[in-house]
């Protein structure tokens, strides 16, 4: 084990972030030492939040466009200790949200911990309660009654629907989120739509041409199923289907096409009584099955029909791009792994020497619809990750996708631009000691054109130990703007841009 003057260097970085987020040493002094102790960049972008408030965001590097207004709602897992566990799963920590709001070349940042019952809770009692996705709680106080259910932290990903914050955490019922305040509200089942026993994905994918989404849960205890809805438009869930399956599995995203709704299902089981045991979180009981096939289910939107169903060898996947129907063929982007080493890197984020996860690719599947068969996959560029395109073109034929590039396996995640007709790509690097978050395409304006739009991404910078947001040129990848937060928080993983807030 790495020690820096005596202790390990993850209770260096620990303690070091604690003295900076109580103000006891300035930010830079705390990014200089962190930087020196060389934890990775992606372990210091996503160590605790340093601070929750609101402000105005006056430190702006070139400009940013007048004709950008609306709001960039992200969510993330906000901390990795709970009084005096560390968390030692990527996923963990209670929901941290960030908005940050663009008027007139102007921009402001409201930020906070998500109230949510089960967090405040546990600061009442001062300790960890609950089991994280990927820590275990500690021995529970005597008389205290074991938390049979989760958090349910939105952590994940946020978004805007039937006129509400959602946060979303795929390990329940969504969160509605009070968009002034950022507070929680309740749990939300849309009018009573979503059975109890439904988690409902983190994921759901809406459909340009209609006004639509559509959404999927896998449905718990007996009759456990893959369960897949259409999010109508006054609110409700209409249930399309609802698909046996022979055991607990795992399935992140999906896709959406003209005519159908697409699952990329890897190979991902649950150890049933390793789960129920208590004697590990629950991540630690996912398996991946190197001898099992990664499915293809392809399912109509109208909820007619059988569906497809195509095995693949064993691949990892967490995200899509977009998928498209052209001459009876389906084609779509999918981020496949060839092991799930993955899983394991990302439980392993608290070790000094987290697992080394094998390259990944985007991929290019198509299918004969017809057939039901796969005619082709191809890989388009490796290590990318957090999939983004004009979501105006969801189901469509876009010809490009944005994602979070693993620049030389450096630690410093790139802006990629993939353009997936000619089947090139650009990347910009943050720069040294900088690393990018997933980039959210926004259009300019009253424009339709796939060209015209800008990037939005989060970024950290380890000497300042700051959280910047960046603006590029969608086109070009030209720098626009860069906003400093004043604050260090985690990049997390996925939100939205919504021009009407
Ligand atoms: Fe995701």
């Amino acid at each position: 084990m790495n020690h820096t003057a005596g202790i390990t260097r993850r209770a260096f970085a620990r303690l070091l972030g604690t003295a900076g987020a109580l103000g006891v040493i300035e930010p830079q002094l705390v990014g200089m030492a962190l930087a020196e102790n060389k934890r990775s960049l992606n372990y210091l972008a996503h160590r605790t939040v340093g601070a929750e408030g609101a402000w105005e965001l006056k430190k702006i590097e070139g400009k940013v466009p007048r004709n950008l207004n609306g709001t960039l709602i992200r969510t993330a897992p906000g901390q990795k200790e709970t009084f005096g566990t560390p968390l030692q799963h990527l996923f963990d920590g209670d929901a941290y949200l960030s908005k940050l709001t663009f008027r007139e070349g102007k921009v402001s940042l409201q930020s906070r911990f998500l109230d949510t019952p089960q967090r405040i809770e546990e600061q009442q009692m001062k300790r960890m309660l609950y089991t994280e996705v990927g820590t275990l709680a500690p021995p529970l106080p005597d008389g205290y009654k074991l938390k049979t259910r989760g958090k349910n932290q939105p952590s994940v990903n946020i978004i805007q629907w039937d006129g509400r914050y959602l946060g979303l955490s795929e390990g329940g019922p969504p969160v509605e989120i009070d968009p002034t305040t950022l507070a929680y509200k309740s749990e939300w089942n849309f009018y009573g739509t979503l059975p109890g026993d439904v988690p409902f994905t983190a994921h759901p994918k809406f459909d340009p041409a209609t006004g639509e989404g559509y959404a999927y849960g896998i449905k718990r205890g007996m009759g456990l199923s893959l369960t897949v809805f259409r999010m109508q438009k006054d609110g409700k869930l209409k249930q399309l289907y609802s698909l046996p399956q022979p055991q607990y599995f795992m399935v992140h995203d999906m896709l959406l096409s003209k005519d159908h709704i697409i699952f990329v299902i890897p190979p991902v089981w649950v150890n049933i009584s390793q789960a129920m045991g208590g004697k590990v979180a629950p991540f630690q009981a996912l398996k991946f099955g190197d001898d099992m096939p990664t499915k293809i289910i392809i399912l109509r939107k109208d909820g007619e029909g059988k569906p497809i169903i195509i095995n693949q060898p064993a691949n990892m996947v967490f995200h899509n791009g977009n998928a498209y129907e052209q001459d009876g063929k389906l084609h779509f982007d999918s981020i496949l792994s060839p092991d799930g080493s993955v899983l394991k890197t990302v439980g392993s984020f608290d070790a000094d020497q987290p697992v080394k996860t094998t390259p990944n690719h985007l991929t290019r599947v198509v299918i004969d619809l017809a057939k039901g068969e796969l005619v082709s996959r191809t890989e388009l560029e490796a290590e990318v990750e957090f999939p983004r395109f004009d979501e105006r073109r969801g189901g469509a034929e876009a010809r490009y996708l944005y994602t979070a590039g693993f620049v030389g396996r450096t630690d410093e995640n790139s802006i990629v631009r993939h353009d997936l007709l000619r089947r090139t790509n650009k990347q910009v690097s943050p720069g040294k000691g900088r690393t990018y978050a997933e980039p959210v395409f926004v259009p300019h304006p009253g424009k339709n054109s796939e060209e015209l739009g800008w990037l939005l991404t989060l970024g950290y910078d380890g000497a300042q130990d700051q959280t910047f947001l960046e603006i590029r040129d969608a086109a070009t990848l030209e720098f626009q703007a860069r906003v400093w937060t004043g604050i260090h928080y985690p990049l997390g993983f996925h939100g939205n841009f919504y021009a009407q807030a």
